[in-house]
């Protein structure tokens, strides 16, 4: 099975670089399934049922999200009626929604898994040991498991990615917005990358106007953060050969299409 998975996308000119490029994307990779993170999605803060939809329709098949999941408030209505909008499993027993969704592609079913990290972000239940839960019950499903680790520092995406090392197919890092260059397959046949990085607003900071940003490091006052509307993108994202019959990953390449580095078909 052939997974692309798709960087943080942030507000308008994410969205639109996904209509552009996925399309090129799925042609020249051969891809199977796409999956993306969408928690950036409504102008850098969550997610609607509007573009929910509008990403399935580009041909999205599974969302995952992260520390914005609840900031568009009208998810509390639709979460729980979405197969393939998925927030991560180790949120509170009191939240809406699910952390894990199977997809079947070309008679191949693949399951996705969406955990959140604990150090410099909110204190979640523990994802280490509820990983490895999960993942056991996927296998019963199919031998195919991909994990998105939404969390802040390398180390601790990088612990996991050890910790699943021959259990997931693929575990990937997201939320910093920089794509990292340590893509590899460990020696147990997972795909990893310590985070994908975003699909949005190249010229500016992670995404957000980048004079806002500017004015809060240098006078530490308070400011509004805002995304862009308009201007160059950045496409960032993740591609996976996986072996049908033992979930392993035989090769993975990161992807990072902006005006700097063109797309090549
Ligand atoms: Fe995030």
């Amino acid at each position: 099975m052939k997974v692309l998975f798709i960087g943080d996308i942030v507000g308008d000119i994410g969205l639109d670089a996904v209509e552009k490029y996925l399309p090129r994307l799925k042609r020249k990779y051969d891809v199977d399934v796409v999956i993306a993170n969408g928690e950036n999605a409504a102008k850098g803060r969550g997610i609607t049922k509007r573009i929910y939809q509008d990403l399935l329709m580009m041909g999205v098949d599974v969302i995952t999200m992260g520390n914005h999941t609840w900031d568009q408030k009208e998810i509390f209505d639709f979460i729980d009626d979405t197969e393939y909008l998925i927030r991560p499993a180790n949120f509170s027993k009191e939240a809406p929604g699910k952390g894990m969704t199977t997809v079947t592609k070309n008679g191949q079913t693949i399951s996705v898994i969406n955990l959140h990290g604990r150090v410099f972000l909110p204190a979640h239940d523990e994802p280490f040991e509820m990983a490895e839960q999960m993942i056991e019950e996927a296998k019963k499903v199919s031998p195919i498991v991909f994990v998105d680790f939404h969390a802040e520092t390398t180390s601790e995406k990088i612990a996991l990615g050890w910790n699943l090392d021959g259990k997931a197919s693929v575990v990937v890092g997201t939320h910093t917005h920089v794509q990292t260059a340590d893509n590899r397959i460990f020696p147990g046949g997972t795909a990893f990358i310590s985070d994908v990085g975003m699909t949005g607003p190249y010229d500016e900071v992670l995404g957000m106007k980048k004079e806002s940003v500017i004015y809060r490091f240098k006078t530490n006052m308070p400011v509004r953060f805002e995304v862009p509307e308009r201007g160059p993108e950045v496409l960032s994202a993740f591609f996976v050969d996986i072996d049908d019959q033992t979930g392993k990953s035989k090769s993975c390449e990161r992807i990072l299409i902006n005006k700097d580095n063109p797309f090549k078909g």
